[in-house]
């Protein structure tokens, strides 16, 4: 069956030394109590090195927030997925709604991202999620379907089962207005039913779709409790140790 995680992205936050040292304390925390779930931390790639020195990668996984869409050469600036691997992280943030709206990224290039994590080992952390307009409007349902296909479904079905969803609403994301459990819950099982279809149930069902948004120690149990929703991708409240912990005992 599939995995329960609670993954933090930390964003463009903490020096290198405030990253190492709450990563410690994240780690510390995990010692100290049997996790129900896989807890993973993504951190600016100035950090994954030391990070992935201090950290026991069997307690804690290790992410990037972002990797380049060419295999290497003349692109100054960016991060290969070869790169953000050989730093010992297992994990990339593909297609934040931050990359998405700050940073132009399509499904085009995010196809191309996903294609070199997978070949570079990384499990493609995919976000996926509509801004306020478009669910006002109705048509939410609509654009994470055309986000996950025009993505992810040209993936083998071996290389798709390797992948970790995460429906974000944009409206909910940073502003302290969380999805309700029923609205995450409604869109995380029509995103499985999607992936049913093109896929099968069995990798539907084995498919691990994080919530994120909003999401903090009071609300993180009654979001994990609904059947369709499997952990949570975490901003704010990943930057202190405590409530990230908090989150990760809500399983
Ligand atoms: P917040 O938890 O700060 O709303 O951020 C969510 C997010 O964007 C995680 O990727």
């Amino acid at each position: 069956m599939r995995k329960n995680i609670v993954a933090g992205n930390w964003k463009m936050n903490t020096t290198l030394q405030e990253g190492v040292q709450l990563a410690k304390e994240v780690n510390e925390s995990l010692k100290s109590f049997k996790a129900n779930c896989g807890v993973v931390i993504a951190v600016p790639f100035t950090h994954l090195a030391s990070i992935n020195d201090v950290i026991d990668k069997n307690l804690l996984g290790l992410g990037a927030e972002n990797c380049a869409n060419k295999v290497s050469g003349a692109f100054t600036g960016e991060v290969s997925a070869a790169m953000v691997a050989s730093t010992g992280a297992n994990y990339v943030i593909l297609g934040h709604s931050e990359r998405r709206q700050y940073y132009g990224e399509t499904s085009e290039t995010l196809k191309e991202k996903v294609a070199l994590a997978l070949e570079n080992g990384l499990t493609p952390i995919f976000c996926i999620g509509e801004v306020l307009e478009e669910r006002e409007a109705n048509v939410h349902f609509d654009v994470v379907k055309r986000q996950v296909e025009e993505a992810l479904f040209e993936l083998s079905a071996e290389d798709f089962s390797k992948l970790v969803l995460a429906y974000e609403p944009v409206w909910a994301i940073g502003t302290g207005k969380t999805a309700t459990d029923d609205q995450a819950e409604e869109m995380h099982a029509f995103i499985r039913n999607t992936i049913a279809k093109k896929y099968g149930k069995e990798i539907a069902d084995n498919t691990t779709i994080l919530y994120g948004g909003s999401c903090k120690p009071s609300n993180a149990a009654q979001l994990f409790a609904k059947p369709n929703v499997d952990g949570g991708l975490i901003g704010g409240a990943s930057l202190k140790s405590e409530s990230f912990i908090d989150i990760v005992k809500a399983f």
